[in-house]
């Protein structure tokens, strides 16, 4: 049986996680589980799993009889949880990085879906890795495809990767035609079903950007092998160049339960059943990323190459404009002016601990909401 403390259960990740381990009681247990404010959400998990321990705001913590955490608390939670416990990590923002680290220190497994956690802390966790026993099993479709396509190869034996991205929501529009796009059109994605905020990720090509990163540190590439194709079917999500002219690539539904079920099962496969039919599909399109059309990507691969705080800066005024986007006080093209303001305006010239991320972290978002909103 694996018990899992779920992070971020009352997201998008979170609910299809949940459906995998409802869907086998005999190999998964939910250990434990958190989430921000959706407090009924989380009350209806709780009547049908009875979760040992909660994480949420202090606020709601009499509505739970066990064992409750304030939210920030999740890295003590996860700290104190017994060593057999592992993570799934569906927490959206760079909140996802402390528990992460905490999990690795206690040698536990993290089944990563928070991607934030590699683009602004991958410097950290890198070396964390190598003394940790315990291990990062992706959780994100490219990264899943790749792991996949690389098993029982060594990572000496290709020459590049390729991950591909479906475009977004305005894979067609011209750079005119975005200068009043809406919250509602922009999340309205033409392949995959995702929480808000990676659904505008995907739109700007910054969700590409930072699955590079992840791709840098989960894989141990360099970033001149990583490339990137739009390819607007994503039907195939990965593929390796091996040395020796063999291509391996990986191919599947836009269905986030496999990548899931694939971090959850171990060697034992579980089943699943996929509607997958390549005679429906016909065609597949693959072309690069036009830099006209995403600066975010070219921009944001530029800042991934120059490490350290760089990244964590672009990462937070990212979170900060898209939030603001979300709710509705800046236009959509006013995302990619926050983010080069906030690379021109910080010193990025700092050590990097957890500490300093942290701070640097909470700083850029507070200047983005005094400069852009006042402070609110
Ligand atoms: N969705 C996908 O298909 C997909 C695919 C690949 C990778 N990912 C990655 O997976 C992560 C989760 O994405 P998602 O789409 O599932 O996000 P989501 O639907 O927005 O869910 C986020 C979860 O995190 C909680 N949360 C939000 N802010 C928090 C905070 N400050 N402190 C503690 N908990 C917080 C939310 O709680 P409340 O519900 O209470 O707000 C919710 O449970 C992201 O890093 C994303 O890039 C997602």
């Amino acid at each position: 049986m694996k018990r899992i403390m779920l992070l971020g259960a009352t997201g998008s990740i979170g609910q299809q996680t949940l459906e995998i381990i409802e869907q086998y009681p005999e190999r998964f247990e939910l250990f434990g589980i958190s989430a921000k404010t959706n407090i009924e959400t989380l009350l209806a998990i709780q009547m049908r799993h009875n979760c040992n321990v909660v994480v949420m705001d202090e606020k709601y913590r009499h509505h739970f009889d066990g064992k409750f955490y304030n939210l920030d608390e999740l890295a003590k939670c996860v700290e104190a949880l017994p060593k057999d416990v592992v993570i799934v990590n569906a927490l959206v923002g760079s909140v996802g990085l402390e528990p992460t680290i905490s999990a690795l220190r206690g040698h536990r497994d993290v089944l990563l879906a928070n991607k934030e956690t590699l683009v602004v802390g991958g410097e950290i966790i890198h070396p964390l890795l190598k003394r940790s026993k315990g291990r990062i099993i992706p959780i994100d479709s490219e990264h899943s495809a790749l792991r996949e396509c690389l098993k029982g190869r060594s990572l000496n034996d290709f020459d590049k990767v390729i991950i591909t991205a479906s475009g977004g929501s305005f894979r067609d529009y011209s750079r005119e035609q975005l200068e009043d796009v809406t919250v509602e059109e922009a999340l309205k994605h033409p392949n995959w079903s995702m929480g808000q905020k990676i659904t505008i990720d995907s739109a700007t090509m910054m969700n590409k950007v930072f699955e590079v990163i992840e791709a840098h540190y989960l894989f141990n590439i360099p970033y001149e092998n990583i490339e990137v194709l739009i390819h607007k079917e994503s039907v195939v999500h990965g593929l390796i160049y091996y040395k020796d002219g063999n291509i391996m690539t990986h191919m599947g539904p836009s269905d986030m339960r496999i990548p899931i079920l694939t971090a959850l099962q171990d060697d034992q496969l579980l089943a699943y059943r996929s509607f997958f039919d390549l005679a429906k599909i016909g065609m597949l399109h693959f072309k690069r990323v036009d830099a006209k059309q995403y600066p975010l990507f070219d921009l944001g691969i530029a800042v991934a190459k120059k490490k350290g705080m760089h990244v964590v800066t672009l990462n937070a005024a990212n979170e900060a404009a898209v939030d603001l986007f979300l709710r509705k006080k800046i236009t959509y093209l006013t995302i990619e002016k926050i983010i080069y303001d906030c690379l021109n305006r910080f010193d990025n010239n700092v050590t990097l601990t957890l500490d300093s991320v942290i701070e640097h972290d909470r700083e850029v978002k507070k200047y983005v909401y005094e400069e852009y909103l006042g402070g609110g």
